[in-house]
């Protein structure tokens, strides 16, 4: 996948009141390219991938999917010892216990990402968006980890700013990414002293309230340069990873939600809002490698903590890929909310 995707790809761009409702979804790359398009109103297309039709057609913003190469390796291939080292061999402990805070869960982090192509899809689906900004002074990454997007993005910009509160995430941040400042406070407390013309807050509101997240979003709107550019990517609650999610926790986490609240806040704080899939697959042929990674998605504050032996049956049930290894989809939202110019 490559910039070529995104300048090709239809980019609906929408005001928040009026526009017509209407989902697009382009796959393409390597091979295969097609467009699906629909309107509320139209015939139902037979098929769109991963997505219920009927979700979208009375919400205030679009759909594109990006689709890329699935190029990571398999994690349990990759590792030189099997991809065992870490991983905890009682099946009987609590699974979901992980902190953000600690070095463990900066561990399961870099495991994961070991085995997904997330990043590879993330990043160039990112440089389109970098490419079509109208100012690239300063980027603000918002619970940045351990810098892997940040460092991908930072070349193109005068100045970067994280902000990141897990000490064991800074630590590897400032090796990845030494010409970033970091904002050690949570995204609520913390200060800035700048207008990004990008802020990008991925996959961090698992770990907020759910009724703080206008509010977070809102804050990170406030600090954009006018014709800013927020982005914010949350899991496909309907992709395999959130389905496995929600069957031990009971919790949803849905990007369409706050694209209701947030087109209900005043003109001059938001002025389009667009929202694009972008697809990602964890792959593995290694089954506590698998368990491990899906302990990682499940330590979410203020779940239940299922059995390890609970999460492996799962593993087992949902994630055979038919050909003797695993394979967990988890696809993503990207809501894109652009602040309006001066
Ligand atoms: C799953 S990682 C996402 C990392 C990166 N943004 C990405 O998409 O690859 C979540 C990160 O959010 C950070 N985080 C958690 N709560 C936060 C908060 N209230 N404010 C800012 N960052 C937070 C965690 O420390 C962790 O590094």
């Amino acid at each position: 996948m490559n910039g070529e995707v995104h300048r090709t790809a239809v980019r609906p761009r929408v005001r928040r009141s009026g526009a017509p409702i209407r989902c697009i979804s382009r796959r393409s790359g390597w091979g295969a390219r097609r467009a699906v398009r629909f309107r509320l109103g139209a015939p139902r297309p037979a098929a769109h991938p991963g997505v219920p039709l009927t979700r979208w057609a009375c919400r205030p913003c679009h759909c594109r999917v990006v689709d890329g190469p699935s190029a990571a390796r398999p994690a349990g291939q990759a590792a030189s010892d099997g991809g065992r080292a870490g991983v905890e061999p009682h099946k009987t402990v609590a699974a979901g216990r992980l902190c953000t805070e600690e070095e463990s869960y900066r561990e399961a982090f870099s495991r994961f990402l070991a085995g997904t192509d997330e990043k590879i899809t993330t990043h160039s689906y990112l440089q389109g968006i970098v490419q079509s900004l109208p100012a690239r002074r300063v980027f603000l990454d918002v619970g940045a980890a351990d810098g892997t997007t940040t460092r991908h993005l930072a070349p193109h910009f005068e100045r970067t700013i994280c902000i990141e509160p897990s000490e064991p995430m800074r630590r590897t941040l400032a090796l990845a990414c030494p010409q970033a400042e970091v904002v050690a406070e949570p995204v609520l407390q913390a200060r800035i002293d700048a207008r990004p013309d990008l802020a990008l807050f991925s996959h961090v509101l698992y770990y907020i309230p759910r009724d703080q997240w206008a509010a977070t979003a809102q804050r990170i709107l406030n600090w954009l340069a006018p014709g800013g550019l927020l982005l914010i990517l949350l899991q496909n609650p309907d992709a395999a990873c959130m389905r496995m999610v929600h069957h031990f926790t009971g919790l949803r986490f849905d990007l369409r939600e706050l694209a209701d609240e947030l087109a209900t806040l005043p003109p001059g704080v938001v002025g389009t809002i667009d929202l694009d899939l972008v697809p990602a697959r964890y792959r593995s042929h290694n089954l506590d490698e698998t368990v491990a990674v899906a302990d990682f998605h499940l330590s979410i504050p203020g779940s239940s903590s299922p059995t390890r032996d609970s999460v492996e049956q799962y593993v087992e049930q949902h994630l055979r890929d038919g050909d003797g290894g695993y394979v967990l989809r988890h696809d993503q939202h990207v809501l894109r909310i652009k602040r309006p110019a001066l």
